[in-house]
């Protein structure tokens, strides 16, 4: 076992992690945030995607104790105190994003990492920019109708 310390969702965490454990395992199993989804474990569907330091990572492939001295975000850590949705989480919502729901947590945080670059995208680059991520119901019109209302409200609140 090897002590590692990291922050999540804003919370300092000190865990000692086998050193075999992925990032995926400790976040579920031993933190309990479920949002993590394990769907290929091979780094092939996206949906055990968090941000570690900013950065969207297959945390299924990912040791537990690269994660040391990390910040990570899953979407628990998006939850307002009032219980409000997020606007990435509402255009999922509203834009009829979600089916089953497996992969929408993955595709929503590497919705954050696209609105945290401050940049605007075409359908065709967010299309690529989502091409990690495997959604089983197919609903990929919709995830990309979400994604351009995201970059697009972004880009209204930031005033560009
Ligand atoms: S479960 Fe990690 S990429 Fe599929
Ligand atoms: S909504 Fe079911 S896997 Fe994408």
């Amino acid at each position: 076992m090897t002590i590692i310390n990291m922050t999540v969702n804003g919370v300092p965490r000190q865990m000692a992690v086998d050193e075999r454990e992925s990032l995926a395992d400790t976040l579920r199993n031993r933190l309990g945030l479920t949002s993590v989804k394990k769907g290929c474990e091979v780094g092939e569907c996206g949906a055990c995607t968090v941000l570690i330091d900013g950065k969207a990572v297959d945390t299924c492939i990912y040791l537990s104790l690269w994660a040391d001295c990390k910040s990570i975000l899953t979407v628990e850590g998006l939850n307002r105190p009032d219980g409000e949705l997020t606007p990435i989480q509402r255009a999922f919502v509203e834009e009829a994003a979600v089916q089953c729901g497996f992969c929408t947590p993955g595709l929503i945080m590497t919705a954050v990492e696209i609105v945290g670059t401050g940049k605007t995208y075409t359908r065709e680059e967010l299309r690529r920019l989502i091409s990690g991520h495997l959604c089983r119901c197919t609903g990929y019109q919709n995830i990309l109708n979400a994604m351009e209302r995201i970059v697009e409200e972004a880009h209204k609140v930031a005033g560009k």
